[in-house]
């Protein structure tokens, strides 16, 4: 159901009671343990070709259509232009709410610069802006690809994750990690609120198995195994928890 046009919320965004963001993705609240703690920091984690882009705009779009505002940053990836062309086939995608209710702003630009500290402000001026509910950056290892320390990132994905959890906006860290490999020991994972993994493989023929899982998710009692993944017209379906 569509909020009315002026969502900002009468009640304060940070109180005790733990509210929930839905994802709107087939079978994954559930999994999550009811949906995604609403101020959160979670990575989605994977290689290349997992699906890490459309889920982070699938889950944008949703927490859109419920009412809010979501901004889609990209670094170092895909310009928007191109990530958008990426998904408009997919039912997910809702053109009308482009510049709308969801946001697509490149930041690579700030990034080359090196200064984080001039990112963080730029991402935060954003945010307030539009009232973000939830916003995505598609990926956060651009930062190591431009020779940004571990320390450096630390301090970034801490400072992200202590501002949108303020204004109870949701933030997604795309986080490419190479295939078939072990999760690289990077700060971020440990830092984030929730780790959701996504995995591919190759079969003889026909679709690959794709796989989804919860590595963490702070504050809820979420599915522990690996489940399979579908990745459809309709966006990322996850299969039931058993
Ligand atoms: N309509 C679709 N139906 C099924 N699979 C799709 C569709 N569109 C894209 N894909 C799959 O999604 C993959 C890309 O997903 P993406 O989110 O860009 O991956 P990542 O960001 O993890 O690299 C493609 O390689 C393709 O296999
Ligand atoms: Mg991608």
């Amino acid at each position: 159901m569509r909020h009315p046009p002026s969502r900002r919320r009468e009640t304060p965004r940070h109180n005790l009671t733990m509210e929930r963001m839905s994802t709107g993705v087939a079978n994954l609240d559930e999994l999550l343990g009811g949906g995604i703690p609403t101020g959160a920091t979670v990575l989605l984690a994977g290689p290349p070709g997992a699906g890490k882009s459309i889920l982070a705009q699938q889950l944008l779009f949703h927490s859109a259509r419920c009412g809010g505002t979501a901004v889609y940053f990209v670094a170092l990836g895909e310009p928007p232009a191109k990530a958008m062309r990426h998904c408009e086939t997919l039912t997910f995608f809702d053109v009308a709410s482009v510049n709308k209710s969801v946001h697509y702003k490149d930041i690579t630009a700030i990034l080359r610069e090196g200064d984080l500290t001039k990112l963080m402000l730029a991402i935060k001026t954003i945010i307030a802006d539009v009232d973000a509910t939830a916003i995505a950056i598609d990926s956060i290892k651009a930062l190591y690809d431009l020779g940004v320390s571990r320390g450096t990132v630390r301090q970034f994905v801490y400072d992200l994750s202590f501002n949108v959890s303020l204004g109870a906006c949701t933030a997604f860290l795309v986080r490419e990690t190479a295939p078939d490999a072990c999760l690289p020991d990077a700060p971020e994972f440990n830092i984030a609120d929730g780790v959701i993994v996504l995995g591919w493989r190759t079969v003889e023929s026909g679709e690959p198995d794709r796989t989804l899982r919860i590595l963490k998710l702070r504050g809820s009692d979420h599915a522990q195994g690996t489940y399979r993944m579908r990745l459809t017209a309709r966006g990322v379906e996850v299969e039931a928890r058993a």
